[in-house]
């Protein structure tokens, strides 16, 4: 008996599909009433992430609701300075918190050895996951991309302009080169650890990737993803990657090129065009403006309608340019999977 194809990822490998594949970034999140009630159950955000009967429920309630192509692992980027040791905190209404790294001295207090106990508690809610999705719908598995992480590091939580990361990048390049590294490398064996407990695809979310100026957005975004791509395909050939550079819409068809990602994911700033122009060379994903999904109504037809003819014929999975926000009416969510999925018009 042959298996429904799984269109999501068949779209990964450049085939253009007649209804683009759709997921949404944020898509389990404070928007769901249901997402809230599990929130509450858990106790605290961390504690959701790191409990896998929990972390998997939230996971699949959009996939109930909506029945999007893809699911995406309910977790958090900074798990992973979290799980190397730099303690994570969220406080409510004032985002994540952490003991900012600025030195080597610093540095020298990550344990990437020391990851296995909180990565494990992820890998088994994937293995959950892949046993209660459907067959159809792809798992995305992610992580954050290490510059933006090192951002989070070096910062000690967000910042509006990453300079504490771009200042430690000018001042001793050879140090933060060494925070990249272990971020790279540790942030391969999290993926790869992902996909062992059966992820089905990785996207690597690099959001801070438009605060750096050409030369450093090479070194310290390029590169790691390149070399992170490389590891995963020779550790995992059937896996695909998608990559999202936010804020690097001018760079985006270099950055695809060299690091050979399977899939680009576009923010809300890259115009149709250019976005079906990179069609042509790697699949894209993007890249409706979360607000309109809060707005609603007859704008956000007419830009689904926009998005599907500008991408039509090319390797496309539709989602927003950024996350979804609190605010966002789940009926627009509705509207909008009804509006892509319908045939005429
Ligand atoms: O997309 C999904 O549904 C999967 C889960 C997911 C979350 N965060 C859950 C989350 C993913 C893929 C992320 C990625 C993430 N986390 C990024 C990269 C993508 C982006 O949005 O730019 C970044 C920068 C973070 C770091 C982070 N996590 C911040 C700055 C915050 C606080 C801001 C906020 O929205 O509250 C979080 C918390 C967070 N991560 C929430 C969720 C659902 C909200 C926590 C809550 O329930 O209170």
């Amino acid at each position: 008996m042959t298996r429904p194809t799984r269109k999501l990822l068949e779209t990964l490998k450049g085939h253009a599909q007649p209804i683009p594949p759709v997921w949404l970034m944020r898509q389990a999140g404070r928007y769901l009433p249901e997402y809230r009630a599990t929130r509450t159950k858990a106790g605290g955000f961390l504690d959701l992430c790191y409990t896998p009967e929990l972390a998997a429920e939230v996971t699949l309630q959009p996939i109930r609701r909506y029945g999007f192509d893809a699911a995406i692992l309910f977790a958090d980027i900074l798990l992973v300075p979290d799980a190397l040791g730099q303690p994570l905190s969220f406080q409510e209404g004032e985002g994540p918190k952490l003991a900012p790294i600025r030195s080597e001295a610093e540095l020298a207090t990550l344990k990437p050895e020391a990851t296995r106990p909180k990565f494990g508690r992820v890998f088994e809610t994937v293995a959950r996951l892949r046993q209660d999705l459907p067959h159809e719908t792809t798992l995305i598995g992610f992580c954050g991309a290490p510059w933006t992480v090192a951002t989070y590091m070096v910062a000690g939580g967000g910042s509006s302009d990453q300079a504490d990361a771009r200042a430690w990048a000018y001042r001793d390049p050879a140090g933060f080169g060494r925070l990249i590294d272990l971020l790279t490398d540790v942030s391969v064996e999290y993926l790869s650890g992902q996909v062992a407990a059966g992820a089905d695809a990785l996207q690597i979310f690099d959001t801070w990737a438009g605060s750096l100026p050409d030369n450093e957005f090479a070194r310290w975004v390029t590169e790691p993803t390149t070399r992170m791509v490389a590891a995963l395909k020779s550790r995992h050939p059937e896996i695909p990657t998608i990559a999202f550079p936010r804020g690097a819409a001018s760079q985006a068809k270099a950055f695809a090129a060299a690091t050979k990602v399977d899939g680009l994911s576009c923010d809300t700033s890259m115009p149709l065009p250019a976005m079906a122009d990179l069609g042509d060379t790697v699949c894209v994903q993007g890249n409706l403006d979360p607000l309109l999904l809060v707005a609603g109504g007859p704008a956000l037809d007419a830009r689904v309608d926009a998005l599907k003819a500008a991408m039509a014929g090319k390797p496309y999975i539709f989602n927003l340019g950024h996350g979804i926000v609190p605010q966002t009416p789940p009926e627009n969510v509705a509207r909008l999977i009804a509006r892509l999925r319908q045939t005429s018009g």
